[in-house]
């Protein structure tokens, strides 16, 4: 049976060295991954809590609750993500200034229709699993379960939100009227919401994105 090795020398004399089974450079990755994915998510939890705030229109009430529920949500999403990295050995960010360094959603400027933050949010939730996907591949290569199941839980929660996000759309749009074959969300989005084309177009000029999420 084998057993644990007593204290080197180098431990004893700079403290408790993290001995997990995954190498320092791996370690390291990942904790860059997640300090992006963390970034990520704070600004997703800080937009989807302004728009909590500042929601307006028929659908307010239904929205209300939706953004309250998501950035709860989020909001203990942060702590997760911020101490897996700890446990990597890695400082975690946690500064605005580190955070839009770091993210690749952007924040909200100004106050927007329901139908504009609705967008906003679901190119959030998508943009937040394709980072989640990257830390992913990192994380598998160093045999890494703890993140590997860590991740997988907050790309399952992003895919969850995105459907109510889509869900209220829905709803939305039925009370608008527009009754037309159900079709994947972003094309309904470039159909019948002229504003929200310019909102996901401009970004490659391409025309629709396929979704991100799958
Ligand atoms: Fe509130």
């Amino acid at each position: 049976m084998a057993k644990t090795q007593p204290p080197t020398r180098a431990r004893v004399h700079n403290g408790p060295q993290i001995d997990l089974g995954i190498e320092p450079a791996q370690r390291k990755a990942i904790a860059e991954g997640l300090a992006k994915m963390l970034a990520d998510t704070y600004t997703l939890y800080l937009k989807t809590h302004n728009f909590h705030w500042n929601v307006t229109g028929p659908m307010f009430q239904t929205l209300h609750l939706m953004f309250e529920q998501q950035y709860n949500e989020l909001a203990l999403a942060v702590d997760l993500v911020a101490e897996r990295i700890r446990a990597l050995g890695h400082p975690a960010p946690g500064s605005y200034a580190q955070f839009s360094k770091l993210s690749s959603i952007s924040e909200a400027t100004g106050v927007l229709k329901a139908e504009d933050m609705i967008c906003q949010l679901v190119e959030g939730q998508e943009a937040l699993v394709r980072t989640a996907r990257k830390v992913f591949v990192t994380a598998e290569k160093a045999s890494d379960q703890v993140t590997i199941d860590l991740l997988t839980q907050r790309m399952q929660c992003m895919r969850r939100q995105r459907g109510c996000s889509e869900a209220c759309w829905s709803k939305g749009r039925r009370a608008k009227d527009l009754s037309r074959p159900k079709q994947g969300m972003v094309r309904q989005l470039m159909q019948w919401m002229p504003m929200c084309q310019g909102l996901l177009v401009t970004r490659r000029g391409t025309g629709p994105r396929p979704c991100a999420v799958s």
